[in-house]
């Protein structure tokens, strides 16, 4: 029996998936897994049985993510589950900007209460007038789960799209549609956009992508649009940009003291996942991994480990070690193997930055022999025989 812990509330159609050989406990300190959303993790005291945390969510800065390799533990995500929620957000942001809807909502409320309202309405509504999406130029910089579904609906809505991302996947190109122009110049974006969408993950190297410098290149009266991380751009330039009328509009879903006060800003309270879809989808992601490591030693996206596979165990013993990432590991384990009398019939080892992570089938059920021995290498961090 596997005992799961949940540290956030799970939706149900996640949990429910874990079969009779599954049990949820209360507390973490006795669980052999565990499963979180946003709960803060970093000072917890994990006991030696979990052997795995999955995130139903991308962001992980909850989790101790180096303590948990250094002990074994392999911590899940659950990237691009989400993305359809952000999409639509995004498309609903590109709409929201071609007019000014949001100036004609707050708009109608100031007039709500006048028996005229009618008239009101059609001597007033120039105003918030303004352009259609249809035939415009949108940028996305960032081909991946989200960017790819952004590109590919705003093509289908009749805009010309151009996306940039030079570490595209290969599955996110297949992914995209063939009448997304795919550019390898981010200025291409930035001097043809009238609409310019930012899905990259926040690193160094993309910090401020949006500043003085790339705005400077941007059409006169470009729509950005911000619903990957704040500090993509940089809310100073970007207040004097609005100010000056050279960005028309800045949609945000991270509103922040700055950006909340600026001119022609939409924003929104970080909505973008806010979907019961995307929290499904999330957590039936999350399960699933979680499963298939404790039933299989498979691991599809973790943050601390690499991925590492052999599909379902239908050989009659499998063993899965995790250990450092230093020479003569694979040699070691191979020959405790032998030495047990075992045959190896498949194996496959991967690494990630200091860890590594063998996956190993053996033509007889593995023995408790076979546990100890390959406990004893220098380097072994965690040995699981799964059947
Ligand atoms: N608003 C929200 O609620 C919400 C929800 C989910 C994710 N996000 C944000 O959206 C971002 C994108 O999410 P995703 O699921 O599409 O991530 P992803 O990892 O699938 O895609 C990110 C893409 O960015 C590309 N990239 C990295 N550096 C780049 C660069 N310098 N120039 C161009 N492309 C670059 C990568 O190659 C990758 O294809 C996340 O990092 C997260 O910060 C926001």
């Amino acid at each position: 029996m596997f005992k799961i812990n949940c540290l956030n509330p799970i939706s149900n159609v996640g949990t429910d998936l874990f079969t009779e050989n599954y049990e949820i406990v209360e507390n973490y300190a006795d669980s052999d897994a565990i499963l979180v959303r946003s709960a803060a993790m970093h000072d917890l005291e994990l006991p030696d049985t979990v052997e795995a945390i999955a995130r139903a969510g991308a962001g992980v800065n909850n989790i101790p993510l180096d303590e948990c390799a250094k002990k074994g533990i392999v911590v899940f995500n659950t990237p691009g589950a989400n993305a359809n929620g952000v999409k639509e957000l995004v498309i609903a942001g590109l709409l929201y900007a071609a007019r000014d809807i949001v100036g004609g909502i707050n708009w109608v409320q100031t007039v709500k209460d006048d028996e005229n309202v009618a008239k009101l309405v059609e001597k007033n509504k120039s105003k918030f007038a303004g352009t259609e999406i249809l035939g415009k130029k949108l940028g996305v910089i960032g081909l991946g789960a989200i960017g790819v579904k952004v590109a590919n609906a705003a093509e289908k809505l009749g805009m010309e799209v151009l996306g940039y991302d030079p570490y595209i996947s290969v599955n996110a190109a297949w992914n995209l549609s063939t009448n997304v122009k795919h550019i390898q110049s981010i200025d291409d974006i930035f001097t043809q956009c009238d609409y310019i969408t930012i899905h990259v993950p926040l690193l160094d190297s993309t910090k401020y992508t949006i500043n003085k410098e790339t705005i400077a290149k941007m059409k006169d009266g470009v729509v950005v649009l911000n619903f990957a991380r704040d500090l993509l751009v940089n809310d100073d330039d970007m207040k004097e940009a609005l100010e000056s009328g050279k960005v028309k509009r800045y949609v945000t879903d991270f509103p922040n003291p700055k950006s909340v006060n600026m001119p022609n800003v939409i924003a929104t309270p970080h909505l973008g996942a806010s979907t019961a879809e995307s929290e499904d989808n999330c957590a039936i992601m999350a399960v699933k991994q979680l499963m298939d490591y404790i039933e299989n030693g498979n691991i599809t996206n973790s943050v601390n480990y690499p991925a590492c596979s052999l599909g379902v165990c239908q050989k009659a013993g499998r063993v899965a070690i995790n250990h450092k990432n230093i020479p003569n590991m694979i040699g070691q384990i191979t020959s405790v193997i032998s030495a047990c009398g075992l045959n190896i019939s498949d194996m496959v080892n991967k690494s990630k930055g200091d860890y590594a992570y063998s996956l190993i089938d053996v033509e007889a059920p593995a023995t408790d022999e076979l546990y100890n021995k390959l406990k004893e290498i220098d380097g072994v961090i965690k040995v699981r025989i799964i059947k």
